[in-house]
């Protein structure tokens, strides 16, 4: 059995930073689904394809050309990691990933990510779709003020152009995206241990994972 703990929820919530501290505690691989789909929602921008079609991105998710390493995103060799998380392109990623048969061309590729040592699988349907048999599953939220608020500072500390109003607005709209559509909507698995980071820090948040860890997968970390 390969261990594997899944982290879902909305953007916002650290979930990538948790997955990442985690990954490198424990010595496992990280999978960034998010990733995937803003790589995806960039190539299909820079293709000028109607992102609200399937039967235009469809064909170009069967094919993209992506690979990760060492923390790096890559497109056709191109190193993307800084271009696919702007806001505009987290938006494009929103709109392909509503297609169903978006999401099935990337099932495979995101399940040969579970590998020996383990994996952290990052994202909105880890626990429910992906791998609805991993052993730990966490759901991650926070109120969509406060994921503004860190997105915010994010993209100040960045120094990016940001407006906070405008993305409370932008959150709220991906929330609604995310979470009414027809296929493997946001949502918690029903067997997730869920946890509300609004007023946690990052350390708090990777502790209360970590003591599910060691529940779950005695012995593996001290
Ligand atoms: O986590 P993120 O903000 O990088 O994700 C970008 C978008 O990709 C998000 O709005 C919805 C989509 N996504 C998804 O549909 N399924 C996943 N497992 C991960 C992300």
């Amino acid at each position: 059995m390969i261990p594997l703990v899944t982290i879902d929820g909305p953007s916002g919530t650290g979930k990538g930073t948790i997955a990442d501290l985690l990954a490198e505690r424990l010595g496992w691989h990280v999978l960034d689904s998010g990733a995937l789909y803003r790589v995806l929602g960039l190539a299909a921008t820079r293709h000028g394809l109607a992102l609200d079609d399937p039967e235009a991105v469809t064909p170009l998710a069967e094919t993209l050309a992506v690979s990760f390493g060492r923390g790096r995103v890559f497109l056709d060799g191109e190193d993307v990691t800084a271009s696919i998380r702007t806001e505009d392109v987290g938006m494009a990623a929103s709109r392909v990933a509503a297609h169903p048969s978006v999401r099935a061309a990337l099932l495979d590729w995101q399940r040969r990510m579970h590998r020996p040592p383990g994996l952290v699988a990052d994202g909105r349907d880890m626990g429910t779709v992906v791998f609805p048999d991993a052993p730990l599953k966490i759901f991650l939220d926070a109120t969509p003020e406060v994921r503004a608020e860190r997105r915010y500072k994010q993209l100040k500390e960045k120094g990016l152009d940001a407006n906070l109003p405008e993305l409370v607005v932008d959150i709220r709209e991906r929330d609604r995206r995310d979470r009414t559509r027809p296929v493997a909507p946001l949502r918690a698995a029903r067997d997730a241990v869920l946890v509300d980071s609004t007023a946690m820090s990052i350390a708090e948040v990777t502790d209360r994972v970590l003591e599910e860890v060691r529940r779950v997968f005695p012995g593996l970390v001290s």
